[in-house]
């Protein structure tokens, strides 16, 4: 039985004001609901503190959408896994595919990520997924295999059971054109299917896969009705309280 895991990722949006705002109708908004599912918020850096302090001993935890794999030095600009978890942050969010596009972002630089985040002690929602060329040359199951494979290389069941995977089409990320709830089981099947092989069959179980691109509540409840669809990442509804709500909703409903 597989906990959905529903994460808003807040990526350039919400300083510490506005930030403290959404996170307090957020956690406003859960009083009295019920909730099957983990709500994650993941506010950019400056936010963290705030959102922390707002969410506090509720329900609601926080994440951070990047991390660096060194502990400390000379590193301008860079935030370490130990200060995230210092912080208060429980996950990261790492390989998003933004990261990829705009940051040079590789399988190799996710995979130290990943080790960093997790000898801290923190969580990680890992991203993949692949471009439309990519998906349109009949690629996908490839490009997110390499992905996994090389991104997520020599997780111990240990290192699994603090990671989950996010499955982004980077077509569906902020278009409006989600991925069908058939074509994310596919490849979330899929998935699932490389990750027993690269670790266990009981692994690759309990492993959540959240799908994420251009999830709304009107959309939600099919996609996270599907049965490898462990949850969401969640990036433009995740602005709004009523409509991120509404997502983790669904994903109570679907479990
Ligand atoms: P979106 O973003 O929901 O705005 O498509 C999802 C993501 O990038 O995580």
């Amino acid at each position: 039985m597989r906990t959905p895991l529903v994460a808003g990722n807040w990526k350039l949006h919400k300083g510490p004001t506005d930030g403290r705002r959404l996170a307090l109708e957020i956690r406003n908004g859960l009083l009295g609901r019920r909730l099957a599912a983990e709500v994650v918020v993941c506010p950019p850096f400056p936010t963290l503190a705030a959102v922390l302090e707002i969410v506090r001993g509720t329900a609601v935890v926080v994440g951070a959408q990047n991390v660096f794999w060194e502990k400390s030095g000379a590193w301008t600009g860079e935030v370490a896994a130990d200060m995230l978890r210092d912080a208060g942050c429980e996950w990261v969010i790492i390989g998003h595919s933004e990261r990829r596009q705009h940051f040079g972002e590789q399988d190799a630089t996710v995979a130290r990520r990943v080790r960093a985040a997790l000898d801290a002690g923190l969580k990680v929602m890992a991203c993949v997924g692949e471009t439309l060329a990519e998906r349109e040359a009949n690629r996908t199951r490839e490009v997110v295999e390499g992905q996994l494979r090389h991104g997520l290389a020599g997780l111990t069941a240990e290192d699994w059971a603090r990671t989950a995977i996010a499955y982004e089409p980077v077509w569906a990320i902020g278009t409006g054109r989600n991925a069908t709830p058939d074509q994310a089981q596919d490849v979330h099947a899929f998935l699932r299917g490389v990750l027993a092989g690269m670790t266990s069959v009981r692994v690759a179980d309990e492993t959540r896969i959240q799908y994420g691109g251009s999830v709304k509540a009107d959309n939600a409840v099919a996609l996270l009705g599907q049965p490898d669809v462990d949850g969401a990442l969640v990036g433009g509804a995740s602005l709004e309280a009523a409509a991120f709500l509404a997502i983790v909703d669904a994903a109570t409903t679907a479990s």
